[in-house]
């Protein structure tokens, strides 16, 4: 693979855990063990390849729908391997962030991300942005509240300040943004910041990806002409 015009920014929308399983006749639960195999694979892989940014939607505002069981499920996942991976990001100074809504998590879990946050915000390899409990709506009535309390005038709003107020406003906006398992929708995923990503959808259920599944991704990618509304010279 060429490293030429590699995306610097990746956002992935994990899809397929609960499918994989039940082709197996497992329950839901047991995708979701996969699925977090597959994005340590999908985040070394990244990191490999020199991608400085790659947001993972971990869990979405409208997830909170599924059963108790199986939203408990993902939570008590990502209580018990967040931090327990620090080896891990220690050895591919890996840089984990955090968006979405962090006072509408289970205080353990809020605690938990900010003190990985913390812990590895040394790190200039990768940064992997955790998003939980976010939604692309959600992140920007949030900014929207921010501007509002600092009383800016209606008159100085501008893109640049609903930007300035995202979750992350230093990092910069996806170049490519992936979805696994068939779907082809963004389903609330980074909706003001992939104004001009460019799209790759996938059959493969994400359990079932790795490096070349990335690989190919990002040369799709390669070939793409951007033009951000312009026209290409
Ligand atoms: C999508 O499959 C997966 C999720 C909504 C859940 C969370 C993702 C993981 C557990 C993997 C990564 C975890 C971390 C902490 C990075 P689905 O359940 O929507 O599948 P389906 O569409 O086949 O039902």
């Amino acid at each position: 693979m060429t490293t030429s015009n590699m995306p610097a920014h990746v956002g992935i929308i994990m899809d397929g855990n609960g499918r994989w399983a039940q082709h197996r006749n497992m329950a839901r639960t047991q995708g979701h063990i996969e699925g977090l195999k597959a994005a340590k694979r999908i985040v070394k892989a990244a990191a490999d390849m020199g991608i400085s940014y790659l947001t993972l939607y971990t869990f979405s505002t409208e997830n909170w729908k599924r059963t108790q069981e199986e939203v408990g499920f993902i939570m008590g996942l990502v209580k018990k391997y967040l931090m327990a991976e620090f080896d891990f990001y220690n050895e591919n100074k890996i840089r984990i962030r955090f968006s979405g809504n962090l006072e509408g998590l289970p205080q353990d879990i809020a605690q938990e991300v900010v003190q990985v946050c913390e812990k590895t915000a040394h790190f200039t390899g990768l940064s992997v942005i955790l998003a939980l409990n976010y939604g692309g709506r959600d992140e920007i009535v949030r900014a929207v509240r921010k501007i509002t309390e600092k009383h800016i005038p209606i008159s100085e709003i501008t893109e640049a300040t609903i930007h300035d107020h995202l979750d992350n406003p230093d990092v910069p906006d996806p170049d490519l943004i992936i979805r696994t398992a068939g779907e082809q929708r963004s389903s609330n995923f980074l909706l003001w910041e992939s104004a001009y990503s460019e799209f790759y959808f996938s059959d493969k259920l994400w359990p079932d990806w790795d490096a070349a599944d990335l690989e190919l991704a990002i040369k799709s990618f390669q070939k793409r002409k951007r033009r951000f509304g312009g026209i290409t010279t």
